[in-house]
């Protein structure tokens, strides 16, 4: 994936409508269509005390994950990105779809804090590369900077 092409795609998507749900569906879209070798791509967001499935590609998935449980609580909860090389070896990985092996989650902060991740899941063993968490990173501060989380 050239990350700095996509960030650029992906401030145009938050462009035409930052609204969260319009843009963060297209953004799955961009991820799931961009990245190689992927069986899921979206987003948990933070509602209630709990993170609750929101704009995807893929497989039905796990609709609530408590904070601090598998690899999207635990990233929300440490505030830290994720990069799982074999989720079978992550204690407390939530197995959505059994094809999954391995796994990148990264928070997004509004407000200053972590309310919501990016998750993305990959058939393959060791599917991200320093090089892949780096550039989703970017990609993350990119959707941080200009998701409107609601709309009056
Ligand atoms: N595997 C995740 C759950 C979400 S699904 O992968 C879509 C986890 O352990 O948090």
């Amino acid at each position: 994936m050239d990350y700095a092409l996509h960030c650029g795609q992906a401030e145009e998507i938050i462009a035409a409508d930052p609204w969260y749900v319009a843009a963060l569906s297209n953004l799955s879209a961009l991820v799931m269509d961009s990245l190689p070798d992927l069986n899921w791509a979206g987003f948990y967001l933070l509602r209630e005390g709990r993170l609750v499935v929101g704009p995807f590609q893929g497989k039905p998935a796990c609709v609530h994950i408590p904070v601090g449980k598998g690899v999207c609580g635990a990233s929300l909860e440490r505030d830290e990105a994720l990069n799982v090389p074999d989720v079978h070896r992550f204690p407390g990985h939530i197995a959505c779809d059994s094809a999954s092996r391995s796994e990148m989650v990264i928070p997004l902060h509004a407000g200053g804090r972590a309310m919501a991740v990016m998750d993305l899941d990959s058939p393959k063993p060791g599917r991200f590369s320093e090089a892949d968490a780096a550039g989703l990173r970017r990609l993350a501060e990119v959707i941080e900077k200009g998701i409107a989380w609601e709309r009056a």
